[in-house]
């Protein structure tokens, strides 16, 4: 019996020794995985931050590419990738505007009206507000007609709310500014056809249509009685309204949910132009620079593959690297291909992670800036946005590290698209550097520190010291509404009563 029982002892032994092996083995091979898995994750984040890599050279090229594109979309018409719009607008605010007028601004995911009341000479804006909605998804998608009556409700709605001392003088007809931000081929001031939409936007029957027209339609249907008297780009408006306090400003950056420029260019620089010559000798371009594109940017796995299932394919890549619309997104697939390929988030690849779009830019800026020392933001949004929950403080610095890659390579291409436009404006070289303001709007500019931080040191860095005491970046806050309102009295149909 207790020869039985010490047998069954041994073999207990053996049993929980071969289990002890087993276990340890176990969270070698574990181990051994887990640390397998991580370095292939940094691999993965390695490859991905070489292949964004921007040094000095590159953005210098990038710039000159720039340039080289600025001039060939002004010669002739489907000359460049920038399509290099002329907006008609030969004559930025002067600050003897006068009288009530309204703006619409219609561009991102929000749009807003305003009515603002303009002083005249050294008055200033006495007043003006706003009321700002959000653009349902579904009608991104939808009719042209759709668009544009939500549009006329909500302007309806904001004009029948108007005091009567904003009320026009008898015989007068309210007048709109209509910031319509989207590549437009011009015909006039106030008229123009929608070449395509970009952002996300993609009605099929407003392409190739008059969008003052359309808008004017909408406004009669919905009761409303105003005269369009300006169309313009956000990039112009912004270039008006920062025009108005300070008389430096020569350039406008949008960096928002998408990305563009305009400038003031010598109207005999624009072989393109056939219109009599402007007597200020001025014109304002739309550069459509979103759609620029060269060998010299650091495209990379993920871009390509977004750009192929996106809604406007092979267009807008300097805006798919760039802008608040693709931000987040990029840094989604390559947590995604990390969640795949690594199980960086654990065996199971979290479902919400292969929703495209999910992951937007402020969430991946709250990450971003994420201050505390267990990096407690970055967790929380990984649980609320992607329902990815218990991460390492490793793996959230990890996150953190991603943000800068795609946050470091947007800004930095930015910051080499503003030195294009100043080397075809000459003014990256003056002997004697004259002032210049770059006004620049759009939330990404206004709300991801970093990123702005980022541009603004590059610019510096790469036009000179010297140079860069004499470029200002500024911001333009609001300055595209504001803009289309100042362009609209410019424009005013009675403009000629007044003088
Ligand atoms: C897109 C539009 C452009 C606009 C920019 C910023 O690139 O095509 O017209 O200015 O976004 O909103």
């Amino acid at each position: 019996m207790k020869e039985g029982m010490g047998k069954v002892a041994v073999a207990a032994a053996v049993i929980g020794a071969a289990a002890v092996v087993g276990v340890a083995a176990l969270v070698v091979r574990q181990r051994m995985k887990s640390s397998g898995r991580w370095a292939r994750a940094m691999a993965i984040v390695k490859e991905f931050e070489e292949k964004c890599g921007t040094p000095d050279i590159k953005l210098k090229q990038v710039a000159d590419a720039m340039t080289v594109e600025m001039h060939a979309g002004l010669a002739s018409e489907g000359g460049s990738k920038l399509k290099m719009l002329i907006s008609y607008v030969d004559n930025l605010p002067k600050g003897d505007e006068e009288g009530v007028f309204y703006a619409l601004d219609l561009g991102g995911t929000n749009f807003r009206v305003l009515r603002v009341q303009l002083g005249g000479k050294a008055g200033g804006i006495v007043h003006q507000e706003f009321t700002e909605a959000s653009i349902p998804p579904a009608l991104m998608g939808g009719t042209s007609d759709a668009l544009f009556d939500y549009i006329a409700e909500k302007l309806a709605k904001f004009v029948a709310e108007e005091e009567q001392k904003f009320h026009q003088p008898p015989g007068r007809q309210r007048e709109l500014g209509f910031t319509f931000s989207f590549p437009v081929m011009q015909t006039s001031i106030n008229s123009g056809t929608l070449i395509r939409w970009t952002k996300g936007f993609s009605i099929s029957d407003a392409v190739g249509q008059d969008v003052v027209a359309e808008l004017t339609k909408a406004l009669q249907r919905k009761g409303v009685e105003m005269r369009v008297a300006a169309l313009v780009n956000d990039t112009i408006g912004t270039l008006a309204g920062g025009r108005y306090t300070n008389k430096d400003v020569a350039v406008s950056i949008i960096l928002g949910t998408g990305t563009n420029a305009a400038y003031v260019e010598r109207a005999q620089a624009i072989p393109k132009w056939h219109g009599p010559l402007p007597k200020t000798g001025e014109m304002v371009i739309n550069m459509e620079w979103g759609n620029f594109r060269s060998l010299h940017l650091p495209l990379t796995e993920y871009d390509h593959a977004m750009d192929v299932e996106s809604l406007n394919p092979g267009e807008q890549i300097f805006e798919k690297m760039t802008s608040g619309m693709y931000l987040g997104e990029i840094l989604r697939r390559v947590l995604l291909k990390i969640a795949e390929e690594a199980a960086f988030f654990g065996d199971e690849v979290p479902a919400k992670l292969k929703i495209s779009f999910i992951l937007r830019t402020p969430d991946m800026s709250a990450m971003h800036h994420d201050t505390s020392s267990d990096l407690r933001v970055v967790g929380q949004k990984l649980k609320d946005v992607l329902e990815i929950s218990n991460t390492s403080l490793k793996k959230r610095r990890i996150v953190v590290k991603l943000c800068n890659i795609v946050t470091a390579r947007g800004a930095r291409l930015a910051a080499a698209g503003v030195l294009g436009v100043l080397k075809k404006m000459g003014l990256d070289s003056l002997k004697e550097p004259e002032k210049t303001v770059v006004a620049m709007d759009g939330g990404l500019f206004e709300h991801y520190a970093e990123y702005r931080g980022c541009l603004e040191n590059t610019l510096r860095e790469l036009v000179g010291e010297e140079t860069a005491s004499s470029i200002v970046v500024e911001h333009s806050n609001d300055g595209s509404g504001i803009g289309a309102a100042l362009l609209a009295a410019s424009h005013s149909l009675y403009l000629k009563d007044k003088s």
